[in-house]
């Protein structure tokens, strides 16, 4: 059993807050570029405030390495926060020391300080046990609400929480276990998969999980052409990860589910916009398939129509450049139309999520998720390592 902030007793408390505010920042302005994760950590947030909480964020940004780089310090998420929130948020300059201390010390009920990137320090991602002490040391009550790092066993995320008094999960882990865990058991049927990106190795975890499960996996994206290939389909000069063939064959055999490939493909010469493209059906030698094509399209979109459940994962095709991006949008519209006749949809973190959103369509179905690495994990059975930790013996 995990308890959910509501249960915890947080009136007046130094409550230690785990957020995921890994964003990403503009190179040129140093601005925060997307405010999605900050947005998802809102809710906690101002309920912590609302009843009087003291409230102490934390979270990483970027891959330091254990090295202070002032281009990832967390300074302009707070002022995003700050901004959200309509309320100053403190910003302390460390994660640990006697500064922060003396912050903490200071906080009055009600208030939100912000510490500085855990992973300045390289105890943060070696669960260095001294240093989680030293978090733990700052709080009354932990409360994990990074859906995003729950797949990590850091100081923040694993190593702290057994020297913290009491612990629980904010209301974005909270919603994410909610959607994620049917993923896995009870989904309701047609359940339909649709996985894209470059690497079958990166997904093939994912894939024999999900072949167990769903009625329909439906394959896009760099990926699919591994899977033709191990088919005997010809690929011309598509991307192939010739040492994955064998894999993508065994997968082809094995599964119980209806495994559908792309019958049709955007292609050019080279992988890149502004030049000339065409769709086929068999891809010539010298060009390469850089999107699924409108037939596919059409069948993969009747799938999701038809589904009562649906998780989609991975880009359908290099969706970052114009010509290339009609298969990811078609997938993502057909996702907003099942919502809307009461499907289920979920959609991974990551690439997807970043699609979905620069289409305004993320509001229109039912979950994104704020977690890459973390929803692929949970989809692969894999324990995760900060949600284990927040569980209570009954
Ligand atoms: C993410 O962006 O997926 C999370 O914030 C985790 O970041 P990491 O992959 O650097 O641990």
């Amino acid at each position: 059993m995990i308890k959910s902030i509501e249960q915890l007793d947080i009136a007046g408390k130094r409550l230690f807050v785990r957020v995921d505010f890994n964003v990403p920042l503009d190179k040129n302005t140093g601005k925060v570029k997307d405010d999605a994760r900050i947005r998802a950590a809102l809710p906690t947030i101002q309920y912590a405030v609302g009843r009087g909480a003291r409230v102490i964020l934390a979270s990483h940004l970027g891959r330091p390495d254990g090295k202070v780089v002032p281009e990832m310090s967390l300074e302009p998420a707070g002022a995003v926060l700050s901004r959200l929130l309509g309320r100053d948020v403190i910003f302390a300059d460390d994660c640990v020391g006697d500064g922060v201390r003396k912050l903490v010390g200071e906080l009055r009920e009600g208030q939100v300080l912000l510490l500085e990137n855990l992973r300045f320090r390289p105890e943060e991602e070696a669960n260095d046990d001294e240093f989680s002490r030293e978090l733990a040391a700052l709080a009354d009550v932990y409360v994990d609400d990074a859906f995003g790092t729950v797949h990590r066993a850091h100081a923040s995320t694993v190593g702290m929480v057994k020297y913290v008094a009491a612990k629980g999960a904010g209301f974005l882990v909270s919603s994410e276990l909610k959607h994620l865990q049917p993923l896995l058991k009870g989904a309701a049927k047609p359940y339909v998969a649709i996985l894209g990106g470059a690497k079958v190795s990166d997904k093939i975890k994912v894939i024999d999980q999900l072949i167990t499960k769903v009625d329909a996996l439906l394959i896009g994206g760099a990926m699919a052409y591994t899977f033709l290939q191990a088919r005997g389909v010809a690929v011309g000069s598509s991307r192939v990860e010739k040492d994955k063939i064998d894999l993508a064959r065994r997968v082809l055999e094995k599964s119980r589910a209806d495994l559908l490939l792309p019958v049709d493909h955007v292609v050019a010469a080279e992988p890149k916009g502004g030049i000339p493209t065409q769709v086929v059906e068999n891809i010539p030698q010298g060009q390469l398939g850089l999107d699924i094509g409108p037939k596919t399209r059409e069948q993969y979109a009747r799938r999701v129509r038809e589904a009562r459940t649906v998780f989609w994962n991975g880009p359908m095709g290099m969706f970052e450049v114009r010509e290339y991006a009609a298969g990811t949008r078609a997938v993502a519209e057909a996702l907003v139309e099942a919502t809307r006749k009461g499907t289920q949809t979920v959609v991974g973190g990551g690439d997807s999520a970043a699609a979905i959103a620069e289409f305004g369509l993320a509001d229109k179905v039912t979950h994104v998720s704020t977690g890459g690495g973390a929803s692929l994990e949970f989809l692969e059975g894999r324990e995760l390592p900060g949600v284990k930790v927040l569980e209570e013996r009954a």
